[in-house]
């Protein structure tokens, strides 16, 4: 058996769909343990283009379980137009079970996460308005309402009535919005009741009877290291767990049951939203990298923020994520550069350098990048399937990434599609 977690590092957007696509072909289960709709695969299948948000990469495997956990939050209406959509292009979708516990986005959340961003003006957190803010906080608070809701209607109109009679009260007086109709939501949702139940499974019984018999499971993280509510620069991040250590709360396995832990990392560096970034590139050095690398939000289209490859934030990643193995993507972004930046270490105020993520906020906002220049290989490397075809300042390159981090790199992306990767080592192992 193996049960490899397929972690981003940085602030999100690293390829993590490709490479879990990649790895789904061996795979007998993908689950995704957090997050919601704020996420979004783009997957490149010959002529087809793909873009998921919630049902995780695996659904293009005929065969593959596709598992979404308790951690993870659903907006039902997203969840059915992804269903639907599949479907209507062939896909089955039998494959799917989706946790009773996971916790439903209702309208409210979308409304409040919107708004409350307006309310801080300049100090807003760039959120995705999703509503996967105010679902996880209604979540903690106990007053949440699961999937496993949608089984029961006496239930499920109870919970809604008993949320309305809060959240109406909060939308008219604070947010100056209408209050939401109790009969028609409640309709509304019976029928995506009706079009989800199928799908809701025990997945945490599921995902531990597939590793009992030996099976190979794919632990799908979304979002980020940099983005974790606990670990990542907050207050600008998400409001669930992405690193490894929330695949065992998400889909209720124990940590014992993780064999390797894949850290995915782009060649660069992107963030969208707000917060710090010390590597980020200057304007022309950005719309350069965001042109050449199509960095542009799959949810919300938005421009992202482009930088230069941060060690520093890697390492962490490797720290708190107790990365096994590295897959650098899009390296062959950078082959439009002579010379390659690449952040060594952050230098404070009172000139300190650090070689290890500040503990403190105030630190990282300050943060200098210390950059350390590569250099460029200025080859397509488009084509290029082995690590020895690589040009050697390619090779350099990821060779520096390892040494710096301590992790190996076993597989390399250099294109969009399927087939523009590189295989360094073998990833799923059994244990
Ligand atoms: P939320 O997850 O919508 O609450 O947004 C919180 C922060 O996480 C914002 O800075 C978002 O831009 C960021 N974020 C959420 N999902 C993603 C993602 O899939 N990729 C990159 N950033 C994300």
């Amino acid at each position: 058996m193996s049960c490899t977690v397929v972690v981003g590092t940085q602030w999100g957007d690293e390829g993590k769909g490709k490479i879990v696509d990649l790895l789904a072909e061996r795979a007998d289960v993908v689950a995704r343990y957090q997050g919601g709709n704020n996420a979004g695969h783009t997957l490149v299948l010959g002529d087809e283009t793909y873009k998921l948000r919630l049902v995780p990469s695996g659904v293009l495997w005929p065969g593959t379980l596709c598992v979404l956990g308790a951690g993870v939050v659903l907006d039902p209406e997203v969840l059915i137009e992804e269903l639907d959509g599949l479907e209507e292009r062939g896909l089955d979708l039998s494959g799917i079970r989706i946790s009773g516990n996971a916790h439903l986005i209702m309208p409210w959340h979308k409304i409040i996460d919107a708004d409350s961003e307006l309310m801080l003006g300049r100090l807003q957190i760039g959120t995705t308005r999703r509503g996967i803010g105010p679902t996880y906080a209604d979540k903690a608070s106990r007053v949440g309402i699961r999937v496993q809701d949608l089984l029961d209607e006496k239930i499920l109109r109870q919970k809604i009535q008993t949320a309305l009679s809060v959240k109406n009260v909060l939308l008219r007086k604070i947010y100056h919005q209408r209050p939401l109709d109790k009969d028609v939501l409640t309709e509304q949702t019976l029928r995506y009741a009706e079009r989800i139940r199928p799908f809701i499974a025990d997945t945490s019984l599921i995902v531990n009877r597939a590793l009992d018999d030996g099976q190979t499971v794919l632990c799908e993280g979304a979002q980020a290291t940099l983005l974790d509510l606990d670990h990542g620069t907050y207050p600008f991040v998400t409001s669930s767990n992405p690193i490894a250590g929330g695949a065992c709360v998400g889909l209720g396995i124990g940590p014992t049951r993780i064999t390797a832990v894949l850290g995915v990392a782009k060649a660069y560096l992107t963030r969208v939203g707000a917060g710090g970034f010390p590597s980020e590139a200057d304007e022309e050095g950005s719309a350069r990298i965001r042109e050449h690398g199509g960095e542009y939000g799959t949810v919300t289209g938005r421009e992202r923020r482009c930088g230069w490859l941060d060690l520093v934030g890697l390492r962490f990643a490797a720290r708190i994520n107790g990365l096994t193995q590295l897959a650098v993507t899009k390296l062959d972004v950078l082959s439009i550069f002579d010379r390659i930046p690449v952040c060594v270490g952050y230098r404070l105020p009172d000139g300190t350098e650090l070689d290890e993520f500040p503990a403190h906020q105030s630190d990282f906002h300050h943060a200098q990048p210390v950059y350390e220049e590569l250099e460029g290989w200025n080859t397509d490397i488009s084509g290029v399937r082995t690590f020895d075809a690589l040009p050697a300042a390619a090779r350099g390159y990821l060779e520096f990434i390892e040494q710096q981090v301590g992790v190996p790199v076993a597989i390399v992306g250099t294109g969009q599609r399927r087939d523009q990767i590189i295989t360094v080592h073998e990833v799923l192992r059994a244990a």
